[in-house]
Protein backbone atom coordinates (compact mmCIF):
# COMPACT_ATOMS: atom_id res chain seq x y z
CA UNK A 1 0.00 0.00 0.00
CA UNK A 2 1.38 3.71 -1.15
CA UNK A 3 2.47 5.69 2.16
CA UNK A 4 0.03 8.18 3.03
CA UNK A 5 1.11 12.01 2.62
CA UNK A 6 0.94 14.09 5.58
CA UNK A 7 -0.76 17.31 5.31
CA UNK A 8 2.08 19.59 5.57
CA UNK A 9 -0.95 22.21 7.46
CA UNK A 10 -1.99 19.46 10.14
CA UNK A 11 0.97 20.64 12.34
CA UNK A 12 -0.38 23.92 12.57
CA UNK A 13 -3.71 23.55 12.21
CA UNK A 14 -3.64 20.98 15.78
CA UNK A 15 -1.29 23.57 17.43
CA UNK A 16 -4.06 26.17 16.60
CA UNK A 17 -7.00 23.89 17.56
CA UNK A 18 -5.06 23.30 20.86
CA UNK A 19 -5.01 26.68 21.90
CA UNK A 20 -8.67 27.94 20.80
CA UNK A 21 -10.37 24.58 22.44
CA UNK A 22 -7.59 24.17 25.76
CA UNK A 23 -5.80 21.54 24.88
CA UNK A 24 -2.46 22.84 25.37
CA UNK A 25 -1.25 26.54 26.74
CA UNK A 26 2.21 27.98 26.27
CA UNK A 27 3.85 27.62 29.78
CA UNK A 28 3.94 31.46 31.56
CA UNK A 29 2.06 32.99 28.58
CA UNK A 30 1.53 36.01 30.45
CA UNK A 31 4.99 36.64 31.42
CA UNK A 32 5.85 35.53 27.53
CA UNK A 33 6.11 31.95 27.75
CA UNK A 34 8.88 29.95 28.88
CA UNK A 35 10.65 28.13 25.76
CA UNK A 36 9.17 24.80 24.83
CA UNK A 37 7.10 23.98 28.06
CA UNK A 38 3.25 23.77 28.14
CA UNK A 39 0.13 23.37 30.09
CA UNK A 40 -2.69 21.28 29.48
CA UNK A 41 -6.00 23.01 29.72
CA UNK A 42 -8.83 21.74 30.68
CA UNK A 43 -9.83 19.19 27.62
CA UNK A 44 -6.20 18.11 27.30
CA UNK A 45 -5.54 17.18 31.13
CA UNK A 46 -8.44 14.98 30.07
CA UNK A 47 -6.88 13.90 26.86
CA UNK A 48 -3.82 13.35 28.65
CA UNK A 49 -5.51 11.31 31.71
CA UNK A 50 -7.46 9.45 29.40
CA UNK A 51 -4.71 8.36 27.20
CA UNK A 52 -2.63 7.55 30.68
CA UNK A 53 -5.74 5.25 31.39
CA UNK A 54 -5.89 3.32 28.26
CA UNK A 55 -2.73 2.57 28.96
CA UNK A 56 -2.81 1.31 32.40
CA UNK A 57 -6.04 -0.49 31.65
CA UNK A 58 -4.21 -2.19 28.89
CA UNK A 59 -1.08 -2.96 31.07
CA UNK A 60 -2.22 -3.05 34.50
CA UNK A 61 -5.76 -3.65 35.11
CA UNK A 62 -6.52 -6.29 32.65
CA UNK A 63 -3.05 -8.39 33.36
CA UNK A 64 -2.61 -10.76 35.98
CA UNK A 65 1.03 -10.54 35.46
CA UNK A 66 1.92 -6.82 36.09
CA UNK A 67 1.83 -4.21 39.02
CA UNK A 68 2.05 -1.12 39.49
CA UNK A 69 4.32 1.57 40.71
CA UNK A 70 5.28 5.38 41.46
CA UNK A 71 8.89 6.16 42.61
CA UNK A 72 10.41 9.39 43.29
CA UNK A 73 11.66 11.66 40.78
CA UNK A 74 14.53 12.81 42.99
CA UNK A 75 17.38 10.43 42.64
CA UNK A 76 20.75 10.20 43.95
CA UNK A 77 23.73 9.95 41.75
CA UNK A 78 25.12 6.44 42.08
CA UNK A 79 21.70 5.43 40.65
CA UNK A 80 23.02 6.99 37.26
CA UNK A 81 25.79 6.09 37.62
CA UNK A 82 24.96 2.50 37.41
CA UNK A 83 22.82 3.35 34.76
CA UNK A 84 25.46 4.23 32.53
CA UNK A 85 23.06 7.50 32.69
CA UNK A 86 25.96 9.80 33.82
CA UNK A 87 28.64 8.32 31.47
CA UNK A 88 26.19 7.70 28.17
CA UNK A 89 23.11 9.99 28.38
CA UNK A 90 24.45 12.38 26.23
CA UNK A 91 24.04 14.52 22.64
CA UNK A 92 26.60 15.55 20.63
CA UNK A 93 26.30 19.44 21.02
CA UNK A 94 27.59 21.99 18.30
CA UNK A 95 27.74 25.83 18.43
CA UNK A 96 27.49 27.92 14.91
CA UNK A 97 30.13 30.55 15.91
CA UNK A 98 28.41 33.12 13.43
CA UNK A 99 24.53 33.19 14.68
CA UNK A 100 25.40 31.39 18.15
CA UNK A 101 23.15 29.03 17.68
CA UNK A 102 22.81 25.67 19.26
CA UNK A 103 22.19 22.12 16.96
CA UNK A 104 22.32 18.71 18.02
CA UNK A 105 25.11 17.30 15.81
CA UNK A 106 23.18 13.59 14.91
CA UNK A 107 20.03 15.56 13.99
CA UNK A 108 21.35 18.14 11.24
CA UNK A 109 20.21 17.22 8.04
CA UNK A 110 24.04 18.80 6.79
CA UNK A 111 26.48 18.62 9.52
CA UNK A 112 29.05 21.37 8.10
CA UNK A 113 25.55 23.68 7.04
CA UNK A 114 24.18 25.85 10.18
CA UNK A 115 20.30 25.63 9.64
CA UNK A 116 19.81 29.06 11.46
CA UNK A 117 21.67 31.59 9.61
CA UNK A 118 22.87 29.23 6.51
CA UNK A 119 26.39 29.62 7.23
CA UNK A 120 29.01 26.44 6.20
CA UNK A 121 32.13 25.21 8.11
CA UNK A 122 30.80 27.54 10.84
CA UNK A 123 30.44 24.77 13.62
CA UNK A 124 32.63 24.35 16.81
CA UNK A 125 34.20 21.56 17.42
CA UNK A 126 31.17 18.63 19.02
CA UNK A 127 30.97 18.41 22.86
CA UNK A 128 29.29 15.81 24.54
CA UNK A 129 26.26 17.34 26.79
CA UNK A 130 24.72 15.05 29.29
CA UNK A 131 20.90 15.57 29.15
CA UNK A 132 20.32 15.17 33.16
CA UNK A 133 18.69 17.82 35.14
CA UNK A 134 20.94 18.54 38.49
CA UNK A 135 19.93 20.40 41.21
CA UNK A 136 20.64 19.60 45.18
CA UNK A 137 19.08 18.32 47.71
CA UNK A 138 18.95 20.14 50.93
CA UNK A 139 20.60 24.21 51.65
CA UNK A 140 23.86 23.31 50.86
CA UNK A 141 24.89 23.14 47.26
CA UNK A 142 28.03 21.62 45.80
CA UNK A 143 29.12 18.05 45.73
CA UNK A 144 27.52 15.25 47.87
CA UNK A 145 24.57 17.31 47.95
CA UNK A 146 23.96 16.54 44.29
CA UNK A 147 20.64 14.81 43.01
CA UNK A 148 19.28 14.43 39.66
CA UNK A 149 15.46 14.33 38.41
CA UNK A 150 14.88 11.44 36.53
CA UNK A 151 16.00 11.36 32.93
CA UNK A 152 13.26 8.14 32.63
CA UNK A 153 10.80 6.22 34.91
CA UNK A 154 12.56 2.89 34.24
CA UNK A 155 15.07 2.90 37.07
CA UNK A 156 12.88 2.96 39.36
CA UNK A 157 11.26 -0.34 38.38
CA UNK A 158 14.85 -1.87 39.08
CA UNK A 159 15.78 -0.16 42.22
CA UNK A 160 11.94 -1.71 43.45
CA UNK A 161 12.85 -5.46 41.78
CA UNK A 162 13.39 -6.85 45.21
CA UNK A 163 10.71 -4.83 47.35
CA UNK A 164 8.08 -5.73 44.24
CA UNK A 165 9.27 -9.84 44.09
CA UNK A 166 8.85 -9.72 48.10
CA UNK A 167 5.55 -8.45 48.38
CA UNK A 168 3.89 -8.79 45.38
CA UNK A 169 3.64 -12.64 45.34
CA UNK A 170 5.20 -12.38 41.36
CA UNK A 171 7.44 -14.04 40.02
CA UNK A 172 9.01 -13.97 36.32
CA UNK A 173 7.46 -13.90 33.89
CA UNK A 174 5.73 -10.75 35.59
CA UNK A 175 6.90 -6.87 34.82
CA UNK A 176 6.49 -3.41 36.99
CA UNK A 177 4.56 -0.31 35.39
CA UNK A 178 4.61 3.18 36.00
CA UNK A 179 3.71 6.42 34.92
CA UNK A 180 4.95 9.83 35.57
CA UNK A 181 7.40 12.69 35.02
CA UNK A 182 10.91 12.50 32.97
CA UNK A 183 12.96 15.52 32.79
CA UNK A 184 15.63 15.50 30.25
CA UNK A 185 17.72 18.87 29.33
CA UNK A 186 16.82 18.86 25.30
CA UNK A 187 19.42 20.68 23.07
CA UNK A 188 16.56 21.05 20.52
CA UNK A 189 12.99 20.52 22.17
CA UNK A 190 10.12 21.17 19.51
CA UNK A 191 7.62 20.46 17.24
CA UNK A 192 4.87 21.40 20.07
CA UNK A 193 4.70 18.90 22.85
CA UNK A 194 6.82 16.13 20.56
CA UNK A 195 9.93 16.79 22.24
CA UNK A 196 9.58 18.84 25.45
CA UNK A 197 12.36 18.83 28.55
CA UNK A 198 9.14 18.16 30.99
CA UNK A 199 7.34 15.20 29.70
CA UNK A 200 5.40 11.93 30.65
CA UNK A 201 6.53 8.49 30.12
CA UNK A 202 4.54 5.44 30.84
CA UNK A 203 6.95 1.94 31.26
CA UNK A 204 6.57 -1.60 31.97
CA UNK A 205 9.99 -3.60 32.93
CA UNK A 206 8.99 -7.47 32.65
CA UNK A 207 11.36 -9.24 33.95
CA UNK A 208 11.69 -13.01 32.50
CA UNK A 209 13.44 -16.13 32.31
CA UNK A 210 16.99 -15.14 30.29
CA UNK A 211 15.75 -18.19 27.47
CA UNK A 212 12.00 -16.70 27.65
CA UNK A 213 13.55 -12.97 26.83
CA UNK A 214 13.63 -13.54 23.00
CA UNK A 215 9.99 -14.53 22.63
CA UNK A 216 8.28 -12.01 25.62
CA UNK A 217 10.21 -9.35 23.40
CA UNK A 218 8.56 -10.52 20.23
CA UNK A 219 5.37 -11.05 22.46
CA UNK A 220 5.53 -6.86 23.64
CA UNK A 221 6.37 -5.58 20.26
CA UNK A 222 3.04 -7.08 18.72
CA UNK A 223 0.69 -6.24 21.89
CA UNK A 224 2.25 -2.44 21.99
CA UNK A 225 1.26 -1.72 18.36
CA UNK A 226 -2.04 -3.46 18.84
CA UNK A 227 -2.85 -0.73 21.63
CA UNK A 228 -2.05 1.71 19.59
CA UNK A 229 -4.69 0.04 16.85
CA UNK A 230 -7.62 -0.57 18.82
CA UNK A 231 -7.82 2.96 20.30
CA UNK A 232 -8.19 4.24 16.77
CA UNK A 233 -4.97 5.03 15.09
CA UNK A 234 -4.90 4.10 11.51
CA UNK A 235 -2.41 1.37 10.63
CA UNK A 236 -1.35 3.20 7.66
CA UNK A 237 0.18 6.02 10.07
CA UNK A 238 1.34 3.57 12.38
CA UNK A 239 4.53 1.00 12.00
CA UNK A 240 6.83 -1.19 14.08
CA UNK A 241 10.45 -0.24 12.91
CA UNK A 242 13.72 -2.73 14.27
CA UNK A 243 16.56 -0.78 15.11
CA UNK A 244 20.04 -1.05 13.18
CA UNK A 245 22.64 -2.00 15.37
CA UNK A 246 24.27 1.17 15.52
CA UNK A 247 20.96 3.08 16.64
CA UNK A 248 20.97 0.34 20.06
CA UNK A 249 21.28 2.05 23.28
CA UNK A 250 24.15 0.84 25.58
CA UNK A 251 21.65 -1.45 27.32
CA UNK A 252 20.02 -3.14 24.53
CA UNK A 253 19.97 -6.09 22.22
CA UNK A 254 17.61 -5.20 20.27
CA UNK A 255 15.12 -2.50 20.00
CA UNK A 256 11.79 -2.20 17.91
CA UNK A 257 10.08 1.79 17.91
CA UNK A 258 6.38 2.28 17.42
CA UNK A 259 6.45 5.25 15.02
CA UNK A 260 3.77 7.24 13.58
CA UNK A 261 3.20 9.30 10.65
CA UNK A 262 3.86 12.71 12.05
CA UNK A 263 3.46 15.58 9.30
CA UNK A 264 7.26 16.09 9.76
CA UNK A 265 7.69 11.78 8.98
CA UNK A 266 7.89 9.01 10.95
CA UNK A 267 8.60 9.54 14.09
CA UNK A 268 8.96 7.45 17.56
CA UNK A 269 6.03 7.10 20.00
CA UNK A 270 7.39 4.24 22.10
CA UNK A 271 10.48 1.92 22.26
CA UNK A 272 10.32 -1.97 23.28
CA UNK A 273 13.58 -3.29 23.96
CA UNK A 274 15.23 -6.16 25.02
CA UNK A 275 17.48 -5.11 27.89
CA UNK A 276 18.90 -8.14 28.88
CA UNK A 277 20.25 -8.38 32.36
CA UNK A 278 21.80 -5.19 32.25
CA UNK A 279 19.70 -3.04 34.47
CA UNK A 280 19.49 -6.08 37.57
CA UNK A 281 23.39 -6.88 37.07
CA UNK A 282 24.53 -2.88 37.20
CA UNK A 283 22.10 -1.57 40.54
CA UNK A 284 23.35 -5.59 42.17
CA UNK A 285 27.10 -4.40 41.27
CA UNK A 286 26.85 -0.90 42.46
CA UNK A 287 24.67 -1.40 45.53
CA UNK A 288 26.27 -4.43 47.02
CA UNK A 289 22.10 -5.93 46.86
CA UNK A 290 21.87 -9.66 45.38
CA UNK A 291 19.03 -8.83 42.36
CA UNK A 292 17.99 -12.09 41.29
CA UNK A 293 15.12 -14.51 41.64
CA UNK A 294 15.41 -18.38 43.15
CA UNK A 295 13.12 -20.46 41.37
CA UNK A 296 12.25 -23.07 43.81
CA UNK A 297 11.25 -25.86 41.62
CA UNK A 298 14.11 -25.99 39.63
CA UNK A 299 16.43 -25.00 42.50
CA UNK A 300 18.50 -22.51 40.40
CA UNK A 301 18.99 -19.20 41.34
CA UNK A 302 18.77 -16.29 38.01
CA UNK A 303 19.07 -12.99 37.16
CA UNK A 304 16.07 -12.32 35.06
CA UNK A 305 15.91 -10.49 31.66
CA UNK A 306 14.14 -7.79 31.61
CA UNK A 307 11.78 -6.45 28.16
CA UNK A 308 10.88 -2.69 28.38
CA UNK A 309 7.97 -1.32 26.06
CA UNK A 310 8.30 2.89 26.72
CA UNK A 311 5.78 4.96 25.70
CA UNK A 312 5.92 8.94 25.96
CA UNK A 313 2.09 9.51 27.49
CA UNK A 314 2.60 13.13 26.34
CA UNK A 315 3.87 12.29 22.66
CA UNK A 316 1.41 9.95 22.40
CA UNK A 317 -1.32 12.44 23.20
CA UNK A 318 -0.53 14.67 20.63
CA UNK A 319 -0.35 11.89 18.02
CA UNK A 320 -3.91 11.07 19.02
CA UNK A 321 -4.40 14.58 18.29
CA UNK A 322 -2.87 14.66 14.77
CA UNK A 323 -4.66 10.99 13.68
CA UNK A 324 -7.99 12.06 14.83
CA UNK A 325 -8.06 15.45 12.91
CA UNK A 326 -10.52 16.16 9.97
CA UNK A 327 -12.51 18.76 7.83
CA UNK A 328 -15.13 18.11 6.00
CA UNK A 329 -18.15 20.26 4.39
CA UNK A 330 -21.55 19.63 5.78
CA UNK A 331 -24.26 21.52 4.01
CA UNK A 332 -21.99 23.88 2.38
CA UNK A 333 -20.75 24.72 6.04
CA UNK A 334 -16.80 23.27 6.71
CA UNK A 335 -16.86 21.14 9.92
CA UNK A 336 -13.71 20.28 11.96
CA UNK A 337 -14.42 16.93 13.95
CA UNK A 338 -11.65 15.48 16.20
CA UNK A 339 -12.46 11.58 15.49
CA UNK A 340 -11.05 10.11 18.89
CA UNK A 341 -11.83 6.81 20.17
CA UNK A 342 -14.34 6.87 22.83
CA UNK A 343 -12.12 5.58 25.30
CA UNK A 344 -9.51 8.46 24.63
CA UNK A 345 -11.81 11.56 23.82
CA UNK A 346 -11.86 14.00 26.29
CA UNK A 347 -14.94 13.94 27.45
CA UNK A 348 -17.35 11.14 26.58
CA UNK A 349 -20.75 12.98 26.60
CA UNK A 350 -22.22 16.49 26.11
CA UNK A 351 -25.48 17.26 27.91
CA UNK A 352 -27.07 19.56 26.26
CA UNK A 353 -30.57 21.77 26.87
CA UNK A 354 -31.77 23.18 24.13
CA UNK A 355 -32.89 26.55 25.75
CA UNK A 356 -31.47 28.64 29.04
CA UNK A 357 -34.66 28.61 30.31
CA UNK A 358 -35.80 27.85 33.73
CA UNK A 359 -37.93 24.98 32.61
CA UNK A 360 -35.31 22.60 31.41
CA UNK A 361 -32.67 23.14 34.12
CA UNK A 362 -34.01 20.50 36.22
CA UNK A 363 -34.69 17.75 33.69
CA UNK A 364 -31.24 18.62 32.74
CA UNK A 365 -29.54 18.40 36.17
CA UNK A 366 -31.27 15.12 36.21
CA UNK A 367 -29.67 13.67 33.31
CA UNK A 368 -26.57 15.26 34.14
CA UNK A 369 -26.82 13.35 37.64
CA UNK A 370 -27.50 9.82 35.83
CA UNK A 371 -24.47 10.63 33.45
CA UNK A 372 -21.74 11.89 35.42
CA UNK A 373 -20.92 8.94 37.79
CA UNK A 374 -20.51 6.79 34.56
CA UNK A 375 -18.98 9.39 32.09
CA UNK A 376 -16.48 12.34 31.63
CA UNK A 377 -19.66 15.09 30.86
CA UNK A 378 -19.39 18.45 29.21
CA UNK A 379 -22.98 20.64 29.99
CA UNK A 380 -22.67 23.90 27.75
CA UNK A 381 -25.96 26.39 27.56
CA UNK A 382 -24.69 28.90 25.95
CA UNK A 383 -24.96 29.57 22.09
CA UNK A 384 -27.58 28.25 19.40
CA UNK A 385 -27.51 24.41 19.46
CA UNK A 386 -25.85 24.22 15.69
CA UNK A 387 -22.96 26.05 17.03
CA UNK A 388 -22.66 24.12 20.46
CA UNK A 389 -22.50 20.62 18.63
CA UNK A 390 -19.79 22.34 16.13
CA UNK A 391 -17.72 23.11 19.23
CA UNK A 392 -18.14 19.15 20.51
CA UNK A 393 -17.16 17.78 17.52
CA UNK A 394 -14.02 20.23 17.56
CA UNK A 395 -12.89 18.99 21.33
CA UNK A 396 -13.96 15.37 20.39
CA UNK A 397 -17.25 14.67 21.95
CA UNK A 398 -18.83 11.37 20.88
CA UNK A 399 -22.21 12.30 21.75
CA UNK A 400 -24.13 15.08 22.73
CA UNK A 401 -27.61 14.28 24.35
CA UNK A 402 -29.47 17.47 23.98
CA UNK A 403 -32.68 18.12 26.05
CA UNK A 404 -35.81 20.27 24.67
CA UNK A 405 -39.22 21.37 25.38
CA UNK A 406 -40.71 18.12 24.23
CA UNK A 407 -38.45 16.07 27.15
CA UNK A 408 -40.58 17.66 29.44
CA UNK A 409 -43.85 15.95 28.27
CA UNK A 410 -42.31 12.56 26.63
CA UNK A 411 -39.33 12.34 29.33
CA UNK A 412 -37.46 12.03 26.00
CA UNK A 413 -33.90 13.26 24.97
CA UNK A 414 -32.08 12.85 22.00
CA UNK A 415 -28.41 11.30 21.28
CA UNK A 416 -26.39 13.32 18.50
CA UNK A 417 -23.19 10.96 17.54
CA UNK A 418 -20.33 13.17 16.40
CA UNK A 419 -19.01 11.40 13.29
CA UNK A 420 -22.50 10.71 11.25
CA UNK A 421 -24.49 13.71 12.88
CA UNK A 422 -26.96 10.80 13.47
CA UNK A 423 -30.11 11.45 16.05
CA UNK A 424 -32.04 9.17 18.15
CA UNK A 425 -34.77 9.89 20.30
CA UNK A 426 -34.31 7.51 23.55
CA UNK A 427 -36.11 7.93 27.00
CA UNK A 428 -33.90 9.02 29.91
CA UNK A 429 -35.03 5.65 31.65
CA UNK A 430 -33.01 3.82 29.05
CA UNK A 431 -30.19 6.58 28.13
CA UNK A 432 -27.12 5.64 30.44
CA UNK A 433 -28.00 1.58 28.80
CA UNK A 434 -28.02 3.18 25.45
CA UNK A 435 -25.03 5.08 25.76
CA UNK A 436 -23.43 2.25 27.27
CA UNK A 437 -24.41 0.05 24.44
CA UNK A 438 -22.94 2.42 21.54
CA UNK A 439 -19.88 3.16 23.20
CA UNK A 440 -18.95 -0.56 24.31
CA UNK A 441 -18.50 0.76 28.12
N1 LIG B 1 13.50 3.74 29.56
C1 LIG B 1 13.76 3.84 28.17
C2 LIG B 1 13.48 5.17 27.63
O1 LIG B 1 13.28 6.13 28.35
P1 LIG B 1 13.32 6.50 25.41
O2 LIG B 1 13.15 6.00 24.00
O3 LIG B 1 14.42 7.43 25.69
O4 LIG B 1 13.44 5.18 26.28
C3 LIG B 1 10.75 6.44 25.80
O5 LIG B 1 11.96 7.15 25.88
C4 LIG B 1 9.64 7.33 25.24
O6 LIG B 1 9.56 8.54 26.00
C5 LIG B 1 9.92 7.81 23.80
O7 LIG B 1 9.52 6.85 22.85
C6 LIG B 1 9.06 9.06 23.75
O8 LIG B 1 7.71 8.73 23.45
C7 LIG B 1 9.14 9.59 25.16
N2 LIG B 1 10.12 10.70 25.22
C8 LIG B 1 11.46 10.61 25.33
N3 LIG B 1 12.04 11.84 25.36
C9 LIG B 1 11.01 12.72 25.24
C10 LIG B 1 10.95 14.16 25.22
N4 LIG B 1 12.03 14.92 25.33
N5 LIG B 1 9.73 14.74 25.10
C11 LIG B 1 8.60 13.99 25.01
N6 LIG B 1 8.60 12.64 25.04
C12 LIG B 1 9.79 12.01 25.16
Amino acid sequence: MAEPTPDPELFDKVVNLCKRRGFVFPSAEIYGGFRSTYDYGPVGVLLLRNVKDAWWRSMVQLRHDVVGLDASILSPPPVWEASGHLANFTDPLVDCRECKERFRLDKLEDPDTCPSCGKHGTFTEARQFNLMFKTHAGPVEGKGHEVFLRPETAQGMFLNFKNVLETSRKKPPFGIAQIGKSFRNEITPGNFVFRTREFEQMEMEFFVPPDEAEQWYEYWCGARYDWYVEHGMPTEQLRLRPHDADELSHYSSGTSDVEFLFPWGWDELEGIANRGDFDLTQHAEHSGTKLEYYDQQANERYVPHVIEPAAGATRTAMAFLMAAYDEETVNDEQRTVLRFHPRIAPYTVAVLPLSKKDDLVGVSDEVLDLLQPHYMCDFDVTQAIGRRYRRQDEIGTPYCVTIDFDTLEDRSVTIRERDSMAQERVPIEGLRERLGERLGF
